[in-house]
């Protein structure tokens, strides 16, 4: 399957100080894709690269074929997104917004204005003015004007945020649905992990600017064993190995479980490999890696 949103090697530096480094993702058609790091890990930034509203340092975005820096107008045609707050004029009611919106856009009528408004959960409101709306409220009425052209591509940055309980869970629902019967490619940024859990069906986890895992939330989840070894002789180790393994600074990390360590010793004396040590590790789920990361907090 192509992908919709295809980034690469995306950087972005201010002043000297790299705020996001070698950025690499996809995001297919009828996915949820999740950014998910803590406070400062540069999801928001990221984002704001991948919509168009500021340009990388380096790297690329392709969305649907289109190239953000040679065809931006074309690469954004079919994008909705909302980051950080949205755009609105809170001297104007809610309705007032959207149809202001749906106007640069060109030809969208009145009733694809409520029906996106209606899809967002605002479709209610719409006759009161945006300053008296709540935060809730104007997160949904920024859906609304995101879907408002029918967008492909949905980049929302922490779109939960300031919604209560049940409007995440409709909001997710929501997701869901655009992403599953209308085929929608739908990318969310959030530090929660008991949220992006329930929304996602892949994740990219960010910290200190970079992607440092990207799995299908399942995996992510689930952890599961390795081996560790030990050696001086990582070369000459590496060389016997089927199975795919990192490489650390004392040894090897291999893929697999307790019981294929009787088999890899066997393997590894007869070839004469000096082993230090050789040990079945847990692997640490996502849930302990991102506790570690936020200090145990946040999540
Ligand atoms: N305009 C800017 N100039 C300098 N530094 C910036 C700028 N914008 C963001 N940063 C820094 O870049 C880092 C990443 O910020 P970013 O807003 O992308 O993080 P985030 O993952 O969205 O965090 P949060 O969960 O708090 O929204 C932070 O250290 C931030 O201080
Ligand atoms: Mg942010």
């Amino acid at each position: 399957m192509t992908s919709v949103l295809e980034a690469s090697g995306l950087t972005k530096k201010i002043k000297g100080k790299t705020l996001v480094e070698a950025i690499d993702l996809q995001v297919y058609p009828g996915e949820v894709f999740g950014l998910l790091g803590p406070n400062g890990a540069g999801k928001t930034t990221t984002i704001r690269m991948l919509s168009g509203l500021i340009r990388p340092t380096s790297g690329s975005v392709q969305i649907l074929g289109a190239d953000m820096q040679q065809n931006r107008e074309t690469a954004l045609q079919k994008v909705g997104a909302v980051v950080e707050n949205p755009e609105l004029y809170t001297h104007l009611n809610g309705w007032e917004n959207l149809l202001h919106y749906a106007r640069m856009h060109g030809s969208i009528g009145k009733e694809a204005i409520q029906s996106a408004a209606d899809k967002a959960g605002i479709g209610h409101r719409l006759k009161e003015k945006v300053s008296t709306y709540s935060l809730g409220m104007r997160q949904r009425l920024g859906l609304a004007q995101a879907l408002l052209h029918q967008p492909e591509l949905l980049i929302l940055d922490e779109p939960t945020n300031g919604l209560d309980p049940a409007g995440i869970h409709e909001m997710r629902r929501y997701f869901r649905e655009l992403a599953e019967e209308e085929g929608l490619a739908i990318l969310v940024s959030s530090h929660l992990l008991s949220e992006m859990q329930l929304l996602c069906d892949r994740a990219a986890v960010m910290q200190h600017g970079r992607i440092i895992h990207t799995a299908a939330m399942n995996d992510l989840l689930q952890g599961g064993e390795r081996i560790v070894l030990k050696t001086s002789d990582k070369a000459a180790a590496a060389a016997l190995l089927s199975v795919s393994y990192t490489e650390e600074d004392d040894g090897l990390r291999i893929d697999g479980t307790a019981e294929d360590i009787p088999g890899l010793i066997r393997q590894l004396v007869d070839a004469g490999v000096a082993i230090d040590a050789v040990y079945p590790e847990q692997r640490g789920t996502l849930e302990e890696a991102f506790l570690d990361m936020t200090g145990g907090k946040a999540i």
